[in-house]
């Protein structure tokens, strides 16, 4: 199974693709995680898209791209895997397209986890995120709080709040997602691959809807 994981920033896309892990024994796939990771290695790459990230703008796609294609060449991706926060543009969709179309392969569901703008406001400005990117585990101060404050339920590590979860940004990631990646809804839907999915309620019931949704 090959999934695509849409939704604005604060969605839950993180949060329902650890649970799908767990669930479907197959990685998720984060182009956000990547570039967080590659920034603490401190390499070019990594150091690159921080300019971009900090601001709450689009790493360009020919970065994006390339990150991607090497990831999908990997040999842990037998069973298929989850593609969270890519594509976010639609170049980005058709070089996917392209890319799947050479392996032979195509996208099986993508995934709307649909929440309204104000509702991500509030969960981005009060999310924790573990520092073992490991385990790279989300919580929230007040919707999903952690056992004992500051640290990671699951591996023990310290919790931060990343330096693009403050209002300003947040309202520029927004605008972006809003006017460069809420156009591939429709993409997909004209490939028959959508499945929206109502994003707010409890994390448990929002699993059993996308559950549904790709069974
Ligand atoms: P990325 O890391 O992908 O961030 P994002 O899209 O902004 O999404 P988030 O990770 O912020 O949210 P999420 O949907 O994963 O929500 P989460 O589960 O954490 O991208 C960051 C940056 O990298 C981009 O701005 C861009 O610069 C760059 N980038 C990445 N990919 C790119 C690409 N393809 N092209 C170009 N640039 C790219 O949940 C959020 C919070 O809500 C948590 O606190 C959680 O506990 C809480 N929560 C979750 N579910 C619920 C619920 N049901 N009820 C209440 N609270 C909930
Ligand atoms: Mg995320
Ligand atoms: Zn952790």
């Amino acid at each position: 199974m090959r999934i695509v994981l849409l939704g604005g920033p604060g969605s839950g896309k993180g949060t329902q693709a650890k649970m799908l892990v767990e669930k479907l024994g197959i990685p998720q796939i984060s182009t956000g995680d990547i570039f967080r990771a590659a920034l603490k290695e401190g390499t070019p790459m990594g150091l690159k898209a921080k300019t971009y990230m900090d601001k709450g703008e689009l790493v360009p796609d020919d970065v994006v791209i390339g990150v991607v294609e090497e990831r999908l060449s990997k040999p842990d991706l037998d069973k298929g895997y989850m593609l969270d926060g890519f594509p976010r543009t639609l170049a980005q969709a058709k070089a996917l397209d392209k890319i799947l179309e050479a392996q032979g392969k195509s996208i099986s569901h993508a995934v709307l986890v649909d929440v309204p703008d104000e509702e991500l406001v509030k969960r981005l400005s009060g999310r924790r995120t573990c520092r073992n990117s490991a385990c790279g585990a989300m919580f929230h101060v007040i919707f999903n709080a952690p056992k004992k404050e500051g640290v990671c339920d699951i591996c023990g590590s310290e919790l931060y709040q990343r330096d693009d979860d403050n209002e300003k940004t947040i309202r520029e990631r927004l605008g972006v997602y809003n006017k460069q990646t809420a156009p591939l809804v429709q993409y997909f839907a004209d490939k028959g691959l959508l499945r929206k999915v109502q994003g707010v309620g409890p994390i448990e019931e929002i699993f059993a809807r996308i559950e549904n949704a790709i069974a």
